[in-house]
């Protein structure tokens, strides 16, 4: 292969910056040319690409976002779309692409593959919801920042003796509010993936801890799980405890990756101009048991990713 492209698609995640980077310094280096494809599969379908160089990376290791921006493009999921993207490849001599993105980018990335453009997914995404990967680029940033949102609440909360409710993101995935419900040492964590019930798992965990002397309250709720307003209104009304509610938003997309999120990326970034290197495409490249492997698209798109249940009874059990 001797011309590559690469993209970032769907929500930006930190860490997008140290893969792409990965991707062009290990295709410079090997003497393949490679282009910066901007805003997703848009400016794959619209030849909005350009030359990257070993210096066009510099200084871009330590950002949030994507220099390469990213998009979500409904357009591409039509025949008609895809097709230019082809055209757009061939026209312009791309071999292959790594797309840096979650699920719905890895169809796109398939679908590609199927069609001659052998394309190898990188998994970024905040959520760290892809079923083949113990770890997403991006995750343990996000973790970070909403561990330093909740910490700030935790001080304002005590200070009032209050209880806060706080929305952190995932969409329908708990990932993040189970692991930073632990984190930040939560009352009660309610995720999409477990059943919950607001009378037992809220209102009396937080009885159970009032028993014990504690004043104030710590509940973290995934954002597919929402309705935060609500949920404070009837903690307030049935406890007696002055309860506010916090959506913390997109706070927690930005910010400098992490060391772990800036070493996963140049691992992942590696591997995907390896395997396109040797004409592989198709692949997911994925972290297991701190190795990084890859799969097969198709079969990556069919696994189900499973919520740890003993990290939420060790969350229950120590929430007292
Ligand atoms: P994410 O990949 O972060 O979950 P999206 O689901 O929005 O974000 O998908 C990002 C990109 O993947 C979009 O540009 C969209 O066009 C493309 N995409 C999503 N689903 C498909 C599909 N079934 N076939 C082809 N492309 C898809
Ligand atoms: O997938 C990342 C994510 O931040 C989700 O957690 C969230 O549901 C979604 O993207 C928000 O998307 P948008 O940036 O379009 O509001």
């Amino acid at each position: 292969m001797k011309k590559i492209g690469v993209l970032t698609s769907g929500g930006d995640a930190p860490g997008m910056n140290a893969a792409i980077r990965a991707v062009v310094r290990t295709a410079c280096v090997n003497g393949i040319e490679v282009y910066g494809i901007k805003r997703g599969y848009n400016g794959l379908m619209n030849g909005d690409l350009e030359q990257m160089t070993l210096r066009s990376v510099s200084d871009i290791i330590h950002r949030g976002g994507t220099m390469l921006y990213s998009a979500r493009s409904p357009e591409f999921k039509t025949e008609e779309g895809m097709q230019r993207a082809i055209d757009v490849c061939h026209s312009r001599g791309i071999e292959g692409v790594v797309v840096i993105g979650g699920d719905g980018s890895f169809r796109g990335a398939r679908d590609l593959s199927l069609r001659g453009i052998p394309c190898i997914g990188l998994p970024g995404t905040i959520d760290n919801d892809i079923a083949c990967c113990d770890y997403t680029i991006g995750y343990d940033t996000c973790m970070n920042t909403i561990m330093q949102m909740v910490d700030r609440v935790r001080d304002t909360s005590e200070s009032h003796d209050r209880c806060s409710v706080i929305e952190v993101m995932g969409r329908s995935a708990g990932y993040l509010a189970l692991n930073s419900g632990i984190a930040v040492g939560a009352t009660s964590i309610l995720i999409p993936e477990i059943e919950y019930d607001i009378e037992r798992d809220v209102i009396e965990r937080m009885r159970r801890t009032q028993k014990t002397g504690k004043r104030h309250f710590i509940i973290i709720v995934a954002e597919g799980i929402g309705g935060v307003e609500e949920l404070a209104k009837r903690i307030e009304k049935e406890t007696s405890v002055e309860t506010r509610a916090v959506v913390l938003g997109h706070v927690q997309r930005g910010g400098s990756p992490t060391s772990r999120d800036r070493v996963v990326a140049s691992q992942m970034g590696y591997a995907a101009v390896k395997l396109l290197m040797q004409g592989i495409g198709n692949r997911v490249v994925a972290m297991q048991k701190d190795q990084i492997v890859d799969y097969d698209i198709f079969e990556a798109l069919q696994m189900s990713k499973t919520i740890n249940s003993e990290l939420y009874k060790i969350a229950y059990d120590i929430s007292i």
